[in-house]
């Protein structure tokens, strides 16, 4: 089948087999590998694509399911300030990035800032956490890293702190 759908911005369409996955066609068609092929069975986010607005476990993702959608990957969202001040929230709070969770942690902090842009509870900021795996910080950190991320946007956009 041919699909067509918007990828970071741009239009684009490709022909693949219905079954084919979201996180494969990016890598194999599209050459973009920020996403990563982790578990293959929605247990690490390490293929996170931010889809319809959502971010989304690209291994899930059958290509039927594209068609019409939008979806932005790693790369795309790297173009933006929203990046920077996540980037720069990571290295505040002392955490890591690395090619194989950077598009599970980064997109996810992404959403749950969007949904909550000043989140004040770390126990709801770890329930949303539960979804991604990042071998190498605690859970509790990455909690931190939301809240510094927090505050480093409100002062962009704002002025002032979270
Ligand atoms: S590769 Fe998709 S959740 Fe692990
Ligand atoms: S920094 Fe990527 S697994 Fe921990």
């Amino acid at each position: 089948m041919t699909i067509g759908f918007t990828l970071n911005h741009e239009n684009v369409k490709v022909q693949t087999a219905p079954d084919t996955r979201l996180i494969d066609l990016l890598r194999e068609r599209f050459s973009l590998i920020g996403a990563k092929a982790g578990c293959l069975a929605g247990g690490c986010g390490a293929c996170s694509v931010i889809f319809n607005r959502r971010v989304t476990k690209s291994c899930l993702i059958p290509a039927f399911r594209v068609q019409d959608s939008a979806i932005i990957t790693l790369e795309g969202f790297a173009k933006t300030d929203a990046y920077k001040d996540i980037i720069t929230g990571f290295a505040a709070a002392g955490v890591a990035t690395c090619g194989y969770c950077d598009s599970g942690k980064i997109l996810t902090m992404e959403a749950i800032l969007a949904k909550k842009p000043r989140p004040s509870s770390r126990k709801e900021i770890l329930a949303e956490l539960r979804g991604i795996r990042c071998r190498c910080t605690e859970p509790e950190s990455l909690a931190a890293a939301v809240l510094a991320i927090a505050d480093i946007r409100q002062r962009r956009l704002y002025g002032r702190r979270a």
